[in-house]
């Protein structure tokens, strides 16, 4: 490379000159590009402005699962949620990221006990105590996305119940352990495989987590039965979602052939999810909704 073409803006858009900014970024992406490592094309690496703009769309994906957080009870529908979601999210000049997506119906997703995720929210389905729900809430404001879920129990539920929502939630800390700038996501991935086998459940194969921020759904895909030293690098500026379906029973799942949408667990035993969403930075990783 020249002294001209290092001396030229570099090409995150951020305005300062190549040498000072992604330069010695793209000789280590090279070096592990040669060694044979999956690295991420520059597409997928976020400047401070795309950052800010994430970090605002996160706010109101936060705000809307709060407002759940704080209202969610026996009795009322999953249709309430959805109304609840899309008028925090609206009101604050955002759009449900679910509504219309692929056809899906509403702006959130519901998946209560055995559904695994991707429940559709209804008039006909009531919360009841002792359910486990989870609420998976994603935003776009200004054409930036966030994504991320939380579980809720539904007055009193049974330990076995409990305590799987607590293990789902404590795997996500334990992948977070992992997310380190040059790190890769296999490191993540089994370290969540591992914490939820230890703690003898399973976790879902097919459905993953993925990249995230300009669009809903970006590369990569990202897997929680993953190893070690195995799949992307998780270079500075990845932003990408945690959202392991973690099952009591087996892993193995299905498709309500009726809605195209709900999964479920094959054996019926429930299943829990929790969600967030982490930018890699240059000494560790920042937690943008959760
Ligand atoms: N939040 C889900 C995810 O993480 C979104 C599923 S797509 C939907 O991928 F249409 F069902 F919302
Ligand atoms: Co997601």
């Amino acid at each position: 490379m020249s002294h001209f073409d290092r001396n030229q803006p570099c090409w995150c858009g951020s305005g300062k000159k190549y040498k000072k900014c992604h330069c010695a970024f793209d000789e280590r992406i090279e070096a592990l590009r040669s060694a044979g490592a999956i690295v991420p094309p520059r597409e997928l690496i976020k400047n401070e402005d795309q950052i800010e703009g994430i970090r605002r769309s996160a706010k109101v994906n936060i705000a809307a699962l709060d407002y759940v957080a704080e209202h969610i009870r026996p009795g009322i529908t999953t249709q309430e949620i959805d109304r609840w979601v899309y008028d925090v999210t609206t009101r604050c000049g955002a759009i449900p990221a679910p509504l219309n997506y692929e056809g899906f119906p509403k702006s959130v997703c519901t998946s209560i006990d055995d559904q695994v995720c991707h429940g559709i929210p209804s008039e006909d389905v009531v919360l009841e105590e002792g359910q486990i729900i989870n609420v998976d809430c994603s935003t776009i404001l200004d054409g930036f996305f966030s994504d991320s879920s939380r579980m809720f129990m539904i007055g009193e539920v049974s330990p076995e119940k409990r305590r799987l929502v607590e293990v789902t939630k404590r795997s996500l800390e334990v992948g977070l352990s992992q997310v380190k700038p040059w790190g890769y996501l296999g490191d993540m991935g089994q370290a969540i495989h591992d914490f939820a086998r230890e703690n003898g459940y399973s976790v879902v194969r097919e459905i993953g987590g993925h990249g995230i921020g300009l669009a809903f759904h970006e590369e990569p895909w990202v897997s929680y039965v993953s190893k070690r030293g195995t799949e992307m690098v998780m270079a500075p500026g990845l932003v990408f979602t945690i959202e392991p379906m973690i099952n009591m029973g087996s892993d193995e799942i299905f498709v309500d052939e009726d809605d195209g949408w709900t999964v479920y667990t094959e054996d019926g035993l429930p299943s829990a999810q929790w969600e967030i969403q982490v930018l890699v930075t240059e000494d560790g990783y920042e937690i943008l909704s959760y």
